[in-house]
C-alpha cells in the first residue's frame, strides 16, 4: 500500500488532501505541530480517516526526516515561509521520498505571473528553484484561485473570512471584465492524487485553469442563484495600485482582476486536459450550495 504524508492536514486545503488520500486507499500519515497534537477536536477527523500522527514542525529538521522516512510521498499544504520550506526540501532530499507535492504551487502559474509583483509568489518561486536544484521528484500543482478565498468573496480577497456567504458589499476591481480561473479545494486534492498516481507527472508542473469568469459575471451569477444584490464599490486600477504600494501582497488582486494572469494560456499542461476523466465543481453549484446553506 502506498503511504502519503500530509503536512498541513488540519488546514483548509490539507484537510481535503487528507480525505482524497484516504479515498485513494493510501496509508495516510500526517505531521502536526506539538500544540495541535494535544488538541483532540482538531485531530478527530484525521483519526477517523485512520491517519498515523507524527508530531513535528516544519522548522524541526529531525522531525521531518523521521516522518518522511516512514512514507513514499509527501504533500505540503502549509503557507510558504521560505526558511521553513527550505528545511523541508533538505529533509526530503535526505529521507529520499519518491514524490513531493510542495505548497509552493498552490497559487498562480509561475509562467503566467510576472516575477517581482507579488511577494508571497516570489517566495514560492524561490522554494521551487531550491526543489529543482535538490533534484527532488516533485509535482507542482498550480491552482489559481481557490473557491473559498475568491468565489465565496465574489472575487474580493479583502473580504476573505468575514462570512461563509458572499458579502453584502463587494469591491469591483478595475472594469470587472477581466477573466480569472477558480477551483474548489476538493478538486485541487483530486487533481493532486491523480497526478501522484501518474508516473509521467514526476518533475513536472500542472496548472488547473477551470471556471473562467470575470468579476462582473461572478456577481451576476450570485445574484441569479441567491436573489441577493450585493452593493458594488468600484475601485480603479490606479486606486488598487495605491493600496498595493502600502500592502504589496495585494498584488494578488492586480494579478487576478487587472492583468488576468490566472486565465493566461501558458505552456504548462492543464489538469482537465491531462486528466479528462476528472469532473470539476462549477461556481454555480458552489453558489447553489451556499445559498441553500443560508436558507434561500
Ligand atoms: N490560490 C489561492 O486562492 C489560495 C488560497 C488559500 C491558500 N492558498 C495556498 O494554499 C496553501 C495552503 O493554504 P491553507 O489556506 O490551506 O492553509 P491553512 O488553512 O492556514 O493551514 C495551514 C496548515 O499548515 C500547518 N502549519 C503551519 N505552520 C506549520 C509548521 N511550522 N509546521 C507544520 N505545520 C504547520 C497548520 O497546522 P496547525 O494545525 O498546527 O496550525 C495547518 O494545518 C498555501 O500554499 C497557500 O498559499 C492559495
Amino acid at each position: 500500500m502506498t503511504s502519503t504524508l500530509i503536512i498541513g492536514a488540519t488546514g483548509l486545503l490539507g484537510s481535503e488532501m487528507a480525505k482524497a488520500s484516504a479515498r485513494n486507499g493510501d496509508r495516510l500519515h500526517v505531521l502536526v505541530r506539538p500544540a495541535t497534537a494535544g488538541d483532540e477536536e482538531r485531530l478527530h477527523s484525521l483519526k477517523e480517516l485512520g491517519a498515523k500522527i507524527h508530531v513535528g514542525d516544519l522548522d524541526d529538521y529531525d522531525s521531518l526526516v523521521r516522518a518522511a522516512s516512514a512514507v513514499d510521498r509527501v504533500i505540503s499544504s502549509v503557507h510558504v515561509h521560505s526558511a521553513s520550506e527550505m528545511t523541508l526540501v533538505r529533509a526530503l532530499s535526505d529521507a529520499g521520498v519518491s514524490r513531493y507535492v510542495p505548497s509552493a504551487g498552490f497559487g498562480l502559474d509561475f509562467a503566467a505571473a510576472a516575477p517581482g509583483s507579488i511577494p508571497p509568489l516570489d517566495l514560492k518561486r524561490g522554494v521551487f528553484d531550491a526543489i529543482r536544484q535538490a533534484d527532488l521528484p516533485y509535482t507542482v500543482i498550480y491552482t489559481n484561485g481557490f473557491f473559498s478565498t475568491w468565489v465565496a468573496t465574489l472575487g474580493d480577497l479583502m473580504r476573505f473570512g468575514s462570512s461563509p456567504l458572499p458579502p453584502e458589499e463587494v469591491t469591483l476591481y478595475g472594469d470587472g471584465n477581466v477573466p480569472a480561473t477558480f477551483v474548489s479545494e476538493k478538486d485541487i486534492a483530486a487533481v493532486t492524487l491523480r497526478a501522484l498516481n501518474d508516473p509521467n507527472a514526476i518533475r513536472s508542473e500542472i496548472r488547473i485553469a477551470r471556471n473562467k469568469i470575470t468579476q462582473n459575471e461572478m456577481i451576476d451569477l450570485w445574484r441569479g442563484v441567491s436573489g441577493r444584490s450585493p452593493r458594488i464599490v468600484p475601485q480603479s486600477a490606479a486606486e488598487l495600485e495605491a493600496m498595493i504600494a502600502s500592502a504589496p501582497w495585494l498584488g494578488l488582486l492586480r494579478a487576478f482582476w487587472i492583468r488576468g494572469e490566472t486565465a493566461l494560456e501558458t505552456a504548462t499542461p492543464e489538469a482537465g486536459v491531462l486528466y479528462p476523466e476528472l469532473a470539476f465543481e462549477t461556481i454555480e453549484s458552489a453558489f447553489v450550495a451556499m445559498a441553500d446553506a443560508a436558507g434561500r
